[in-house]
């Protein structure tokens, strides 16, 4: 389908989804958040993909928030909604399949900060920054932070940043692992391509229960993840991957995995 505030690209069996709406630092209005959730099932539904990128247009900004002049009027029940379409369509790329890297190129602010945290991992260039401002606008985050900031850099540095407002650099962000890797802002996409490749080039049905085995995991206590990540690993067993795999190993080659 035609996207007006994000673009779609698909090269090499990655796919790149950019927000785009650069004059308001890719802020999130409902009609940007709509066409994220319609992208995230058109790359779900592509074959031909196999690993998502999500960056943001221009030199500036990842997503500098939810758009603040769209939300400014809104009543308490379209706030909600509001919240609720932002929440779905962010969930819905954190559950999808297929492995998905955030490629942090500027501000990465509130609804931004919620994007690249709702992606498997994040990798920033010098030049981004990342934040929950959104106490200072007297409101709190709409779109999964105050959960998955928690989870992801623990509850004391998350609720600082949550209750401050603060932004931090991305050299910070690499201190308390909110990324994985700090990189020059010429070489970002380029570096975060590699590992796209790297993770394409592995046995495409393992990663992806490894992606649903880590993610399932995490909302439930020990017991029950050895039975998620046992499942798993006895399910790859039926795959011509796993035989592919472990005959190349042996036989000392390089595999050919097929996918199935
Ligand atoms: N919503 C709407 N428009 C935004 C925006 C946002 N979140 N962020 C930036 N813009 C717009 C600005 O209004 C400005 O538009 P005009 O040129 O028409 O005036 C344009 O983008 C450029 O921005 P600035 O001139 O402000 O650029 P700057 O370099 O001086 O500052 C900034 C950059 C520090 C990121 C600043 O723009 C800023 O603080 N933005 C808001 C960040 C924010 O508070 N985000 C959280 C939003 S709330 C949220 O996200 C809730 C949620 O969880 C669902």
């Amino acid at each position: 389908m035609a996207y007006e505030n994000v673009l779609l690209e698909k090269e090499d069996r990655i796919a790149i989804l950019s927000i785009n709406r650069p004059k308001a630092l890719n802020a999130l209005n409902n009609d940007t958040l709509v066409e994220i959730d319609k992208a995230v099932d058109e790359i779900k539904a592509d074959d031909s993909i196999d690993v998502v990128i999500v960056t943001g247009a221009g030199d500036k900004a990842f997503v500098a928030g939810a758009d603040i002049a769209f939300m400014q009027n809104l009543t308490a029940m379209e706030a909600r909604a509001f919240g609720a379409l932002g929440q779905a369509a962010f969930r819905k790329l954190e559950a999808m399949e297929k492995p998905s890297i955030a490629a942090v190129n500027g501000f990465a602010l509130g609804g931004g900060c919620e994007l690249a945290m709702a992606c498997d991992f994040r990798v920033a260039s010098t030049s981004a920054k990342f934040g929950q401002p959104e106490v200072g606008l007297g409101i709190t985050p709409g779109f999964g932070g105050t959960q998955r900031l928690p989870r992801l850099v623990g509850p004391g540095m998350a609720k600082q940043m949550l209750y401050t407002a603060d932004i931090i650099d991305a050299n910070e962000a690499l201190r308390i692992g909110l990324v994985n890797s700090v990189v020059a802002p010429e070489e970002l996409m380029d570096f975060v391509k590699k590992i796209a490749k790297r993770i394409i080039s592995k046995a495409p049905v393992a990663v992806r229960l490894s992606k649903a085995a880590a993610n399932e995991g995490l909302q439930v206590d020990i017991d029950r993840s050895m039975t998620i990540e046992a499942d798993a690993f006895g399910l790859c067993f039926a795959t011509t991957d796993q035989k592919e795999g472990m005959g190349a190993f042996v036989e000392k080659r390089k595999p050919q995995f097929t996918g199935k």
